[in-house]
Formats: structure tokens, sequence, C-alpha cells
């Protein structure tokens, strides 16, 4: 099957280890992505200090489009969320949570950037050494159910283990989810832009009620 145009996939390293674990476990899904075709893109987050949301709303209120903070990773990842034809969003797993950095740069750049990931394929994975990484997962799928995101599953929860640098290469169970995963991902991209594709549905205006009728 192939693709009206060549396709990109946008990998995001949430950990502030640009070579740990959360690295390994992206750099299985690269690799087989590529063999899919899909070009890919790996955005670290670094280790400089990342805001939080001030929910200033300037970003929506002024019609910006862009986060007013202009001096860290946040409308640059926003950029490249758009730009993207697919992604994936790897964590470390911190006290049963993804890392603390990532969600702040998630929520800025989501509020800033939206309908950045509507309508393509994604997913998260999380890394821990022992345990967590369910919850981690699940917290980090959140924002992308939300977002008309499609997200998408493996074989397994997307999770790897290992603690050391690298160790994550040696669970070949969460390795093998890995590629599973980025086959899954290629297979739903591929469709998705491929000549005579069923377009995405068109979606209604907001109608925010806030619980309050
Ligand atoms: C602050 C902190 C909290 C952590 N909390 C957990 C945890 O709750 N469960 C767990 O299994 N590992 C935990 N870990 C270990 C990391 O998740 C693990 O080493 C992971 O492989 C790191 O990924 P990285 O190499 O991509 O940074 C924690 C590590 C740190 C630094």
């Amino acid at each position: 099957m192939t693709a009206t145009r060549p396709l990109r996939a946008l990998l995001v390293n949430g950990s502030p280890h640009e070579n740990g674990n959360t690295a390994t476990a992206l750099a299985e899904i690269a690799k087989t992505l590529e063999e899919e075709g899909i070009a890919t893109e790996l955005f670290w987050i670094g280790t400089k200090p990342l805001r939080g949301c001030i929910a200033c709303g300037a970003c929506r209120a002024k019609g910006l489009g862009r986060c007013v903070f202009a001096d860290d990773a946040c409308n640059a990842l926003g950029d490249k969320f758009a730009a993207a034809d697919a992604f994936v969003v790897g964590s470390p797993v911190y006290y049963g949570q993804p890392a603390g950095q990532l969600l702040a740069l998630l929520q800025r750049a989501f509020f800033s950037h939206p309908g950045c990931v509507a309508g393509k394929p994604g997913a998260s994975v999380a890394v821990c050494r022992r345990g967590g990484s369910t919850a981690a997962f699940e917290c980090l799928n959140m924002p992308f159910q939300m977002q008309n995101c499609l997200l998408v599953c493996s074989q397994y929860w997307n999770i790897a283990f290992g603690r050391e640098p690298g160790e994550a290469a040696k669970d070949a169970e969460g390795m093998q989810t890995m590629r599973t995963l980025a086959r899954n991902l290629a297979w739903l991209a591929k469709n998705l832009n491929r000549d005579g594709a069923v377009p995405r549905p068109e979606g209604e205006p907001w109608t925010p009620t806030h619980f309050i009728r």
C-alpha cells in the first residue's frame, strides 16, 4: 500500500535522558516505522526548564496560536505535532506518573496549538524500572482521548522495563510491543493517506456546557 505522499512520524522523548530507556523504546518504534516507509523525527525535550501553563488564555483569546512564553520548547513542539502525520510520545515513569516536565510541555503545546493532533494516528509509551507504568500510560493517553486523535494500540499496553540507560532493550516482550505498535501505526497512517481513502469525519462546533445547563 502506498500513501499519496511521504509520511512523517514525530517521536517525542519526554525523558531528561537523551539516550535512556525511553529513547530505547522510541528507537525500536522508529526503526520499524522506517522499515514501513515512514520517515521519523525524534524530538527530545531536553533538560532545560519547562514552564507549566499559567492559563492566561492569550494563545486563544488573542488568536495567537502560540504560547506567549517563547523561551522554551513549547511552540516548536506544537508546530511539529501540527506538521506530523503520526506521533508517539514516550515518558519515563516517575512515582507512577509521566515525567512532570513532559506533562507541562504537552499541556501548553496542545492548548496553544488546537487541532495539532486531530485526525492523526498516535500513541504513548511509558518506561519504568518496576511499577506504575500502566497508570502513567493511561495518564499520557488522556489528552489524546479528547482531541479527536486516533489512538493506536499494540499487542499489550505500550510499556517497557529497564533502569539503567538502554536496559529496556533486554525487555524482549516490551520491544516486541513497540514494534507491533509501530506496524499498527504505520498501517493506519498509510490507509488514512492513500488514494481513495475515506475522508475523516466532519466535526460539530463545540458546545461547551461546563455542566451548567
Ligand atoms: C524521580 C524518579 C521517579 C521514579 N519513579 C519510578 C516509579 O514510580 N516506578 C518505576 O518503576 N520506576 C521509577 N523510576 C525509574 C525510571 O522510570 C526508570 O529508570 C526509567 O527507565 C527511566 O527512563 P529514562 O532512561 O528514559 O529516563 C523513577 C525514576 C526517577 C528519577
